[in-house]
């Protein structure tokens, strides 16, 4: 296979074509989006439509996340972040969210043994000082093995996260830097603010889908999707294939990202 085909025409769908060459396809892997994040939707609607208690979607949902997750490293994709729970989520009825927190409970173990073996660094992001200790201990567990990775890819989940509670939470900091007279006022940049959210070393998502039908974005990666591409689908995410995250690439690839220039 030529490396002009394999690199792609501009607005070509790049992902299509995965499958005329090896995985290992360098021009081919450097077309996927850098960064992918996904407001994982639907589950309660994917567990009603089967008769079944909202809990069982969730739990179909966290099978999702582990397929398309890894599909997604599979194919190059660096950064994969997933909305897992909202500062607003709290809302639930106990017994779900309580499900919901069993279910962090299980992938968390499971990233802790897994992650080397993938080269896959799982990380946590959010507001993450009300959950449970013991959730907490698990997420400094992931912590301390992602640390010693090299040049893993990076799947993020966003629990207690808030887009705006993310953004008041930076500006406490600045402003506490500011009264102690580390930063001037005049100091503070677009960068600063950057730099002071749960994603100050990541890079902003080139993609963001939100499967189920919904076309909002529920206060997710507020600051950070200033330029991202949205991508909506009426698959509900217990339902969502490795196909569905082609389709979103391949179309991802149609668009032309103009970042305000002509
Ligand atoms: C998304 O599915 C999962 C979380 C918000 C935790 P939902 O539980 O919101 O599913 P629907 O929207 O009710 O179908
Ligand atoms: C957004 O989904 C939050 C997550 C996917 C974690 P919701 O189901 O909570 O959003 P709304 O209520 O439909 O806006
Ligand atoms: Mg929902």
């Amino acid at each position: 296979m030529e490396k002009a085909i394999a690199a792609g025409k501009a607005g070509e769908p790049i992902v299509a074509l995965f499958g005329l060459f090896g995985k290992d396809e360098e021009k081919t892997i450097q077309q996927v989006p850098q960064h992918i994040a996904v407001i994982m939707d639907g589950n309660g609607r994917w567990a009603k439509k089967r008769g079944m208690p909202r809990k069982a979607g969730h739990a179909t949902g966290a099978e999702t996340f582990r397929r398309i997750a890894t599909y997604s490293k599979d194919i190059g994709v660096k950064y994969f972040t997933v909305y897992a729970f909202s500062t607003e989520n709290w809302k639930r009825p106990q017994d779900e969210v309580d499900a919901l927190m069993n279910l962090f409970r299980k992938y968390l173990k499971e990233a802790i043994e897994d992650m080397a073996k993938n080269n896959v660094a799982v990380r946590v992001i959010g507001d993450l000082h009300v959950l449970p200790e013991d959730i907490r201990e698990l997420i400094r567990d992931c912590d301390t093995v992602a640390a010693k990775l090299e040049d893993p890819a990076y799947a993020t989940l966003c629990i207690n996260y808030g887009g705006r509670d993310e953004i008041k939470n930076a500006v406490r900091d600045i402003a506490r830097k500011v009264k102690a007279g580390e930063l001037e006022p005049e100091d503070i940049t677009e960068d600063t603010i950057t730099n002071h959210l749960y994603t100050a070393d990541m890079p902003d998502p080139d993609l963001i889908i939100r499967p189920s039908g919904e076309i909002r974005i529920s206060n997710f990666l507020l600051w950070q999707s200033a330029y991202a591409e949205y991508y909506f689908t009426d698959v509900l995410w217990p339902d969502f294939k490795p196909e569905d995250l082609d389709e979103a690439i391949a179309s991802f690839h149609q668009r032309q990202r103009r970042f305000g220039g002509v």
